[in-house]
């Protein structure tokens, strides 16, 4: 089955309402036409009004960093799925390890987030991802399994082709040190095996996982040519148009053909 290119960009907390505004402009511009490839941005919460109108009807989509398991109620700081499902975001990233890792998210957390997002109409993009010490220490494959495997629990197998899984290694996050395409197409392998050991054969073949960790125009085709790579969920290139615009070529979007 043939899985649609999908690359995302995660803003982190980056670009307040008003360069938020002025980098959705020129996304608008570069974006005209993203041609056979999903493509979402993801800017801090107080700026999802403004990137949502600048970017309507523009083929990006909504996306959201974080949301809170609970639908509405006292928990002062926090966004619910259901908010910002009426805030225009159809994805929503959920355990990204800067969340795990400085917020104190655990797997059992990670997994109410994953249940709330779809409770609310939401796409989850779940982050798994080993660090640098438990790749050292041969344990890649057992962290990300132990990621799946806890953050997908309840989650029923006809649902999960609306999911997409982020490989992030920790290791290549922020860093400039991507994971070489072959170290990736094998952890994205492993991911895709995990899935069709678990679930039925059409989960395995259709959901889709992202790389990210350093993604740049430069690497981003090794990375998107191997066969398990789907995608990308992209940090610090997308914040630049043009970076992130060649991203999504390098994805098999089409050059933009008017302003
Ligand atoms: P960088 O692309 O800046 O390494 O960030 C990756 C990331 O964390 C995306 O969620």
């Amino acid at each position: 089955m043939a899985r649609r290119p999908f690359i995302a960009g995660n803003w982190k907390m980056y670009k307040g309402p008003a360069e938020a505004d002025t980098l959705a402009m020129a996304l608008r511009r570069a974006l005209v036409d993203v041609g056979a490839v999903d493509v979402a941005v993801a800017p801090p919460f107080v700026s999802l009004a403004v990137v949502g109108a600048r970017l309507k009807h523009s083929g990006v989509h909504l996306a959201a960093q974080d949301l809170h398991p609970a639908a509405e109620g006292a928990f002062t700081g926090a966004v619910s799925g259901e908010m910002l499902k009426q805030a225009g975001c159809a994805y929503v990233i959920v355990g990204h390890s800067e969340r795990r890792a400085l917020f104190g998210e655990d797997d059992a957390l990670v997994n109410q987030k994953v249940l709330a997002a779809l409770r609310a109409g939401l796409l989850p993009i779940l982050c798994v991802g080993e660090t640098l010490a438990e790749r050292d220490a041969g344990q890649e494959r057992a962290v990300v399994t132990r990621q799946l495997e806890a953050g997908l629990r309840g989650v029923p197998a006809d649902q999960l082709p609306s999911l997409t899984i982020a490989y992030e290694p920790v290791w290549a996050i922020g860093t400039g040190r991507s994971a070489s395409p072959a170290q990736a197409q094998e952890l994205h392998a492993t991911i895709r095996a995990w899935l069709g050991a678990q679930y039925p054969a059409f989960v395995g073949a259709s959901l889709r996982i992202q790389y990210g960790g350093s993604v740049k125009p430069a690497n981003a085709a090794a990375l998107l040519s191997q066969p398990d790579i789907d995608g990308a969920l992209v940090g610090g290139a997308s914040l630049d148009a043009d970076d992130f615009f060649a991203i999504i070529r390098a994805a098999g979007g089409r050059p933009a053909t008017a302003l």
